[in-house]
C-alpha cells in the first residue's frame, strides 16, 4: 500500500507535488496560523517539501547528533549541502556563536526553501546565509544545472563541518562523486563531514526487491533506484563503489551508523532511518 502511494506521488509532475502537499495541510496549517500553535522559526507544514516527520525535534536530534558523534563546536564554519527548507538550520541556530567564530552557510535547488530560510531565520541570525542555485534534480523541478559539473560557491579551505542530511538519497552516482571532490576543496585539513546513504551492503541487498520494505527495484549493482522514472526519488548505492570514490577524494570513512530503513524500527538513539557516514579530510 506505502509502495502504491509512493509511486502515485513520484508519478505527479515536481510541481504538483507541491501543490498536493501544500493542499492536504491547508486545514491544519490555517489552524496553527489561527491558533498561534505553530513553533517560532518553522514553516507551515504544507511547505515542508523535504519530508515527513516532527521538523522542530529533527533539527535538535541532528544538533545533538553532530556534537556527540562528529564533534561540532560552536565555533565552527558549517556548510549545510540542500538546506532545504531550514530542519538543520533551526536546530544549529541555538547552538552556532557568531562571537565565537561559527557561522553557517547553506545552498539547495529550491528557491522555495531558500526564500523562507532567509526571511526567517537570516533575519534574526545574519551569520546563517543561504543560497539559492537552480541544480536538476528531477524529484523537485524540471530543469536546470547538472550537478555532475557544479563548482560550490565558496572559496577552498573555507568550512569546518559540512552536513548532507537527506540529499546524497536523492542523487545520482556521477553527482555524488562530483560533490565529494567538492566537499573535500571548500573543508579545511581536519574538516568532518556528516552525510546520509541508503547503503547497499550484505544485509540489505536481499530487500532491494522486498515489496514490503523500503525497496530499490532498479539495480544497476553499484546503484540502485526505488523507482526508474523519477531517478532521485531515492538512490541507494552499494557500499564498495562509495567506500572507493570516498577514498579517491582524499577523505576517509570515521564513522558509519546503520539506519533503521533496515530494520524496520529504531534500535537506538543514535540511529537516524537513513545511514549515516561521517567522513574527515586528513
Ligand atoms: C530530502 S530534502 C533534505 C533537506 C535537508 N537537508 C533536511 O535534512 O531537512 C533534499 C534536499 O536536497 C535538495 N537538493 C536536491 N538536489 C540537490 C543538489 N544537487 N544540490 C543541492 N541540493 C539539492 C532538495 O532541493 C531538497 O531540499
Amino acid at each position: 500500500m506505502l509502495s502504491f502511494l509512493r509511486k502515485t506521488y513520484y508519478a505527479l509532475p515536481p510541481q504538483y507535488r507541491f501543490v498536493v502537499r501544500r493542499l492536504a495541510y491547508y486545514p491544519i496549517d490555517i489552524w496553527e496560523s489561527l491558533t498561534g500553535k505553530r513553533p517560532q522559526m518553522t514553516p507551515p507544514r504544507g511547505m515542508i517539501y523535504t519530508g515527513s516527520g516532527d521538523f522542530v525535534k529533527a533539527g535538535h536530534w541532528w544538533q545533538q547528533f553532530f556534537v556527540e558523534q562528529a564533534g561540532l563546536q560552536p565555533r565552527h564554519r558549517v556548510l549545510d549541502v540542500g538546506s532545504g527548507i531550514g530542519r538543520i538550520a533551526r536546530g544549529l541556530t541555538f547552538f552556532l556563536k557568531n562571537t565565537e567564530g561559527g557561522t553557517y552557510d547553506g545552498f539547495d535547488a529550491i528557491k522555495l526553501g531558500v526564500d523562507w530560510c532567509t526571511q526567517n531565520i537570516s533575519s534574526k541570525y545574519p551569520h546563517f546565509r543561504f543560497q539559492y542555485v537552480p541544480l536538476e534534480n528531477d524529484l523537485y523541478r524540471n530543469d536546470g544545472q547538472n550537478a555532475a559539473n557544479f563548482t560550490f560557491p565558496y572559496p577552498d579551505d573555507s568550512f569546518d563541518f559540512v552536513i548532507l542530511t537527506s540529499v546524497f538519497t536523492h542523487m545520482l552516482p556521477n553527482e555524488v562523486e562530483r560533490y565529494l571532490s567538492e566537499i573535500q576543496r571548500i573543508m579545511t585539513r581536519g574538516g568532518v563531514c556528516v552525510a546520509t546513504f541508503f547503503m547497499l551492503d550484505d544485509k540489505t541487498r536481499h530487500i532491494l526487491t522486498d515489496k514490503t520494505a523500503f525497496n530499490f527495484p532498479y539495480d544497476y549493482e553499484h546503484y540502485a533506484l526505488m523507482d526508474d522514472k523519477v531517478k532521485a526519488a531515492n538512490v541507494a548505492f552499494d557500499n564498495l563503489f562509495l567506500e572507493k570514490i570516498i577514498s579517491e577524494n582524499a577523505l576517509v570513512i570515521e564513522k558509519k551508523i546503520d539506519g533503521f530503513w533496515r530494520f524496520g524500527k529504531r534500535e537506538n538513539e543514535v540511529q537516524d532511518f537513513q545511514d549515516v557516514l561521517i567522513l574527515k579530510k586528513i
